[in-house]
């Protein structure tokens, strides 16, 4: 990045976002995991995919959105968060000052559940090496959990979300930041909850905000 540039973000007090060059191996690291998940068949969802949704974005991301599973529209085009849900998604990401190409999006299940009912249990543990995998390669500054479903199980918890909201929790031997906040698609039906995720993502961007990488 221009050196000026990168002086005049800094006396705005704002991190410049510069993207990290992979190197071979985690190119070829990445690749190996794409196969695996494409391939994957060690639960029963394999049976009623159209594809696995591996997840979009950047691999050097600093924030990283984990969901819950795809629903139909990305079980059929293979990326998460595209409907309406999404659209409501890329705003808040927007707000962030991100986007799906900078940020990395992922979710707890790589399938699609039937009628998309809840992940069971046995499903996200055949799932989570996968995702395990992915936040480790991306190495993210700050995972943010969106859903109820997302976060109990990205933490191991029965919680509900509201005793979740507004507290940081951490995730791994890295200690990765994890804030949480409502499901998108709860906010379609709740749009009065959005003031309470504005404050989530407020409180998000001022962890990262106060971090260093
Ligand atoms: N909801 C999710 O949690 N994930 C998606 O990919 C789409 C909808």
């Amino acid at each position: 990045m221009d050196p000026v540039r990168t002086r005049y973000l800094e006396a705005m007090g704002i991190t410049p976002w510069v993207a990290r060059t992979a190197t071979p191996d985690q190119r070829r690291d990445w690749q190996e995991l794409r196969q695996s998940v494409a391939g994957c068949v060690l639960c029963p969802l394999h049976e009623g995919r159209t594809q696995t949704v591996f997840g979009v974005g950047s691999e050097s991301a600093d924030w990283m959105v984990i969901g819950e599973a795809p629903g139909a529209e990305e079980d059929r085009l293979g990326e998460p968060f595209v409907g309406r849900a999404g659209q409501l998604l890329d705003e808040m990401l927007k707000a962030l000052g991100q986007s799906r190409e900078t940020a990395f999006i992922a979710n707890i299940l790589k399938c699609r559940p039937p009628n998309n009912r809840d992940p069971q249990p046995e499903e996200a543990a055949c799932c989570a090496p996968y995702l395990e995998r992915q936040i480790e390669m991306v190495a993210p500054r700050i995972i943010l959990a969106v859903g109820r479903i997302a976060a109990q199980n990205l933490l191991s918890t029965d919680s509900p979300i509201g005793r979740m909201r507004g507290r940081v929790f951490h995730y791994g031997a890295r200690r990765v930041p994890v804030v949480v906040t409502y499901h998108p698609a709860y906010l379609l039906r709740r749009p009065s909850e959005k003031g309470k995720v504005w404050r989530d993502l407020l409180f998000a961007a001022n962890l990262v905000a106060g971090s260093s990488r």
